[in-house]
């Protein structure tokens, strides 16, 4: 075996490649009556979403009662899982098989509504009145990047506090990095006396250019700033801020209590984490970084799905014999000099219905020149595939190389994307084979 690099190794062109992965066994995971958590989390667009409401089905069908929280599903999938609306309450998804006595239940995470619920659930309720009327706190919850990770785990605590489910299944936001979802709850402490306040001072949108200057001035510009963006914008709306921070600051406790709290039950034995990961050099990167932020956490990591992995049919006829069968054929299809097409004697077998006696030669090599431009780019289209699918191998075995404990299940890209529960099933399936 290879020497093992770990402790932010990186995956680069040198990684030795290792021997097989050990295969993530998700049935046992998923009947496992110890596990009550699994969190679906990786870099953006690997299929997060996909995997946590497909490993939900699968849980409820072998019976466990389900939930699963889901963040910004793709409308169609969304639909297909009965939710419709955003009002964070756990909906039970229709056409789910219950013979086998689970039940699954799906909601969509809405961070405004989150919010309002923990300003609910903290303050009394003048005081809570006062937040929520707040026009700064209703731009604000409605849109400010970075509280999405925290009102996900956030709503993972509420969930399992309730105590109804065997198992929740958490997808995590698409996040810039697979990290920020970890980050979230110590993020927290600087959450109100930091870039959340400043961000809240600012005259425009958090992300505009004003936004970011106001940003990048210190706490100790803060009061000057103040007393400027009262002189533009009146003071009615900056008591409408200080109003709004004073109150949201006597609650600072409670917030933190809370994601200390959900913190420590993502460390607890019965929560399990699945990396999940396209077979593609950045998000594989993004995933051994994860791995190792785990370990550092204390997290548990159950495996990696690896999504979206290319397969072919036809993997014994290489990309290089395509390839050169390809250019055979192109050959064959450029004319003759004499304006006639070449047909050496015994070349014409399976040409195409067009090129049996009787038929004038011109009409005929037309045919089989359109097969043999078809069979052509066929070829090359193998050949494509089966590049991708070497250069697939490559990553996984780096990734592989780097942590060689990690279990990994396997999911081959479907030709369409997974919209409903026929499509979910069948990601289901896959990663449990
Ligand atoms: N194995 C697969 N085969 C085919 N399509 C897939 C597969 N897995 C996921 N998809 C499709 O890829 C797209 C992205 O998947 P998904 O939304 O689950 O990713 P995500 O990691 O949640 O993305 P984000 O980071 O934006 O939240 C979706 O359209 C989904 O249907
Ligand atoms: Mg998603």
């Amino acid at each position: 075996m290879t020497d093992v690099a770990s402790g932010g190794a990186e995956l680069s062109e040198d990684t030795p490649a290792a021997g097989e992965s050990p295969v993530l066994a998700v049935d046992p995971l998923l009947d496992d009556p110890g596990i009550g958590i699994v969190v679906c989390c990786g870099a953006g667009g690997v299929g997060k979403t996909t995997t946590a409401a497909a490993l939900g089905v699968r849980a409820a069908e072998r019976g466990r009662r389900v939930v699963v929280l889901t963040i910004d599903p793709a409308r169609r999938l969304a639909q297909s899982m009965g939710l419709t609306e955003l009002d964070n309450v756990p909906r039970p998804v229709p056409g789910i098989d219950r013979s086998a006595g689970g039940e699954l239940f799906a909601m969509m995470l809405d961070m405004k509504r989150t919010f309002d619920e923990i300003v609910e659930g903290h303050a009394d309720p003048a005081r809570a009145r006062a937040i929520l009327d707040n026009p700064f706190y209703q731009s604000l919850s409605a849109g400010f990047a970075g509280t999405q990770e925290y009102m996900a785990m956030e709503k993972l605590g509420q969930l399992a506090a309730r105590g109804e489910w065997d198992l929740i299944v958490v997808d995590t936001p698409p996040s810039r990095s697979a990290l920020d979802f970890l980050d979230a709850p110590q993020r927290l402490g600087s959450f109100l006396d930091g870039r959340f306040i400043r961000v809240l001072m600012a005259p425009a949108k958090a992300g505009g250019r004003a936004g970011r200057k106001v940003m990048s001035l210190g706490m100790a510009g803060l009061s000057l700033f103040t007393g400027t963006i009262g002189k533009i914008l009146g003071t009615a709306l900056l008591r409408d801020v200080q109003t709004f921070v004073a109150a949201m600051d006597t609650m600072f406790g409670g917030f933190r209590a809370r994601a200390d709290a959900t913190y420590r039950l993502l460390q607890a034995p019965g929560t399990a984490f699945l990396v999940v990961s396209a077979p593609e050099r950045d998000a594989l990167r993004e995933a051994a970084y994860f791995v190792e932020r785990l370990a550092a956490d204390r997290m548990p990591l159950a495996g990696m799905v690896l999504n979206r992995v290319h397969t072919s049919g036809a993997a014994r006829l290489s990309a290089e014999r395509a390839e050169a069968a390809a250019e055979v054929l192109d050959a064959r299809k450029n004319p003759a000099p004499d304006g006639m097409v070449d047909h050496p004697a015994g070349q014409d077998a399976g040409a195409g219905p067009g090129a049996g006696p009787g038929v004038g030669s011109g009409v005929g090599a037309g045919v089989e020149e359109d097969a043999d431009r078809f069979a052509s780019a066929l070829l090359r289209v193998h050949a494509e595939r089966m590049r991708q699918i070497t250069r697939e191998e490559r990553m996984r075995a780096r990734f592989t190389a780097l942590h060689p404990d990690v279990p990994v299940a396997e999911v081959a890209a479907l030709a369409e994307d997974v919209h409903d529960l026929a499509g979910l099933r069948a990601i289901g399936d896959l990663l449990a084979s």
